[in-house]
């Protein structure tokens, strides 16, 4: 269900449900989108690819009526292949499946843009940036794991900053996103978007401390990530 989503690189924040109350998604969604985030990111594991279980394409079809803006859906998962109709089907709007996942990435991208979707590739850290090299016009987005993918609450690995920058020059003026995804906080963002990311996934940063009865702890989570990153965007912007 890609809706048309307008393409810029203005900072995004796209919190993670994997910090969210389970028993509530639907308000969850409906009370971080009040707050002002960007997009919804929705974590899906498998227990194989990642050692951890989350939900699959019928919870993301529960959540879908919830999420007025983009439905973010991150596949841990391998393969990727067999699902890609299903969470499709239940509504996303971008589909993100790992490098590592299989050997026929080319062929996964190209099935994600033909179920209607925005395709996305993720980097697990200790894949290079050039993994991706040969299929930068199969994509609209590079998610960059700056955690071991599994669980939130991670500390964030500076050693990634280095690989968003090789990313952002690979990328060049191709419409891609450059997505950031674990340990992203207030201190961390402005790592990342110097470096040239444009979408910060944040679990806990955003979720700690609020709940759906009290929603304005997320949005104050929210703006503080937004602030610290802007304001290192706007400082590494070439002058105009
Ligand atoms: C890793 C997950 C987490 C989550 C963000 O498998 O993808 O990175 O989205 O979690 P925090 O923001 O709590 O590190
Ligand atoms: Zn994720």
């Amino acid at each position: 269900m890609s809706t048309n989503i307008p393409f810029n690189r203005a900072i995004k924040i796209a919190p993670s449900i994997l910090s969210a109350d389970f028993a509530n998604f639907g308000a969850e969604c409906e009370a971080i989108e009040a707050q002002g985030c960007d997009w919804v990111h929705v974590d899906v594991m498998d227990g194989h690819f990642v050692p951890n279980i989350t939900f699959g394409p019928q919870t993301c079809a529960a959540i879908r009526p919830h999420v007025k803006t983009v439905m973010d859906v991150h596949l841990m998962i391998a393969p990727v292949d067999p699902y890609i109709e299903a969470f499709a089907n239940a509504g996303a709007d971008i589909i993100t499946a790992h490098v590592e996942a299989g050997p026929h990435l080319d062929r996964t991208l190209q099935a994600i843009r033909a179920a209607g979707c925005k395709a996305g590739v993720a980097l697990n850290p200790a894949t290079p940036a050039e993994a991706i090299g040969y299929v930068l016009d199969r994509i609209d987005l590079v998610c960059v794991m700056t955690v071991n993918p599994g669980f939130g609450g991670q500390s964030f690995i500076e050693a990634m900053v280095p690989k968003v920058a090789r990313l952002r020059e690979m990328i060049d003026d191709r419409e891609i996103h450059i997505e950031i995804d674990g340990g992203v906080t207030p201190e961390t963002a402005p790592l990342v978007a110097a470096a040239g990311a444009d979408v910060l996934v944040a679990g806990s940063a955003v979720f700690k401390g609020g709940s759906v009865s009290n929603p304005g702890v997320y949005g104050d989570n929210i703006r503080a990530i937004r602030q610290t990153a802007e304001h290192a965007q706007g400082a590494t912007r070439p002058a105009a």
